[in-house]
């Protein structure tokens, strides 16, 4: 791989550099006063979604300079390199290709397109036939619940389509169990029963810790319930990429759906670690789901930058983090089906672009990934909006807003929609000194009284927000919102110079997780780590042996 020139080495960077400093002082209000066409000409529709930047501290030249930056950075040719299945990611020497996975033919790819294909027929087979009440548990009864054990990539994803599409889900109930602490599992399976509980074990390496400890009490919950050995490959199924591990499990290869290397975790939602999806919605909705994402991946492979949905918003990141400031980033889903959308976006951005080195391995001297966070819309209103309206802190934000409702209640959606809009439109004008003085006047304070509050209730503005619509969140949009956001975090990766494909920072943590349980399974001295560390086992150790005594 070429080495590509970084950020702040790009020609475009002293002219934003100049762009932002003009702009600190400006009013997004009066740009909007200066430009007649600037809530049309900033905003975007793309595979039936509309991207509204206007309220975005950024004008046309800005705009225009980002653009230029885009160009600079070979933003367009990275784009031809993803779809062209070149070994984007460097240090693993893969290509990533989570694009073809929802593609309608293979396009160059065709081996690999004909795997996928089999993939889905394996997936619309067993996501009918458990529909169908034909895939039986031990005792002979249908299997009602299926529960997937998976974290990351092998969780987020399906937990959240599962989640957002609940008004198109079928007669099977899906569950999702991710953390290692046995209270997950335990809470999860307290209401479900063994003999009609299928378990999918969710893990492209099948090496994950949580995983197999999830796995393991999952099977030895089946037998305690009666099932015989042989009874396990009723219950469990696997979607992995390590058939050996799988096997050793005692899934065998007839129960195993395929990943792939050339696919990341944080990418899979489309492969069949989305399977529990298509069982919970059936297998037609799911198709919608990536006939969504294919088509915003037709709109991203073939816009122009200055059209192109995803490619804004990376720039918009870039803007907003490297530019104007900004080391955060909220996306406020007004859509309480969509409540998990910031975890799922927290791995996609986070452990995608959160790298201090370049591709090539030099030290960034700029920000990267900026912090995502986020909650459903309007519980956050009554929680850390306080904090965006008035805060001394820059938070770009995010509004996600389908338009309609699946609920039926549309007086009552009118009012979600209302807080929406209000919210945006309250983080951009604010309110001045002047403004809150009057207002405190107008409810009968007396003139000190008002000088002394109008401080607290006077809102800065100016603060950039988007807003992502929709017509209604069907299974399409679903696919559509999540692959614009999947683009846009590699556009930003191009932009910072950053593989976004590996993520080599999660190892050394579970490195030192094997030597500390070691040492809790007493197979392993504690000496030689940290003080702290060492301390932090004693009371370890203290606490089992009052457990012990008190047993
Ligand atoms: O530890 C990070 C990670 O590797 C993620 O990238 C991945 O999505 C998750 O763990 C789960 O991995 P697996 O599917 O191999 O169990």
């Amino acid at each position: 791989m070429a080495s590509r020139v970084l950020l702040n080495e790009l020609p475009a960077h002293g002219e934003l550099q100049g762009h932002a400093a003009a702009l600190r002082g400006a009013s997004i209000s009066d740009l909007f006063a200066a430009d007649r066409q600037r809530a049309e000409d900033f905003t975007l529709t793309a595979a039936g979604l509309r991207l509204d930047y206007s309220r975005q501290l950024l004008h046309r030249d800005a705009r225009a300079g980002l653009l230029r930056l885009a160009g600079q950075a070979g933003v367009e040719d990275g784009i031809r390199a993803l779809f062209g299945g070149e070994h984007l990611n460097n240090t693993e020497d893969r290509p990533a290709l989570h694009t073809l996975l929802r593609a309608a033919s293979g396009d160059g790819q065709q081996e690999r397109f004909r795997e996928v294909a089999g993939a889905r027929a394996r997936m619309r087979d067993w996501a009918g036939r458990l529909q169908r009440g034909e895939h039986r548990g031990y005792t002979g009864a249908a299997i009602t619940d299926v529960v997937n054990i998976g974290i990351g990539g092998s969780d987020l994803g399906p937990r959240l389509v599962t989640e957002a599409l609940r008004p198109y889900r079928g007669t099977i109930a899906c569950h999702y169990v991710a953390n290692v602490d046995p209270a997950d599992l335990q809470d999860t399976l307290r209401p479900l029963h063994p003999a009609t509980t299928l378990f999918i074990v969710c893990s492209k390496s099948f090496r994950t810790e949580e995983t197999l400890a999830n796995s393991l009490s999952a099977r030895r919950w089946i037998l305690d319930a009666g099932a015989a050995d042989a009874d396990l490959e009723r219950h469990f199924l696997a979607i992995t990429s390590n058939l050996e591990a799988a096997a050793q499990f005692g899934i065998r290869a007839q129960h195993c759906l395929p990943m792939w290397d050339w696919v990341g975790g944080r990418y899979s939602v489309w492969s069949a670690i989305g399977l529990s999806c298509a069982i919970a919605v059936g297998w037609a909705h799911f198709e919608q789901f990536l006939a969504g994402a294919a088509a915003m991946d037709a709109h991203f492979r073939d816009s122009p930058a200055a059209h192109n949905m995803p490619l804004l918003l990376g720039l918009l990141e870039i803007w907003n983090c490297n530019y104007l400031g900004a080391s955060n980033h909220a996306v406020l889903p007004y859509d309480n089906s969509l409540r998990r959308l910031p975890d799922f976006l927290q791995q996609l951005t986070m452990e995608s672009n959160g790298k201090g080195v370049s591709a090539q391995g030099a030290p960034l001297d700029y920000s990267t990934a900026p912090i995502l966070w986020g909650a459903a819309g309007t519980m956050g209103q009554h929680s850390f909006h306080q904090l965006l309206h008035q805060g001394t802190r820059l938070c770009p934000v995010d509004f996600v807003l389908p338009l309609t409702t699946h609920t039926g209640l549309a007086q009552q959606h009118r009012q979600l929609v209302a807080n929406c809009l209000a919210q945006s439109r309250a983080l951009m004008v604010g309110r001045s000194l002047e403004e809150a003085r009057a207002t405190l006047l107008q409810r009968g304070l007396g003139a000190a009284d008002a000088a002394r509050l109008a401080p607290h209730l006077a809102m800065p503005g100016n603060r950039p927000s988007s807003v992502i619509s929709m017509s209604a969140l069907t299974p399409a949009a679903l696919g559509a919102l999540l692959a614009l956001y999947e683009h846009r975090t590699f556009c930003s990766a191009r932009l910072w110079g950053i593989n976004p494909f590996d993520q080599w920072g999660v190892e050394l943590g579970k490195e030192i997780s094997a030597q500390i349980l070691e040492v809790l399974s007493a197979t392993r001295p504690a000496q030689g780590l940290d003080p702290t560390t060492e301390h932090l086992i004693a009371a370890w150790q203290e606490a089992q042996s009052g457990i012990d005594q008190g047993q």
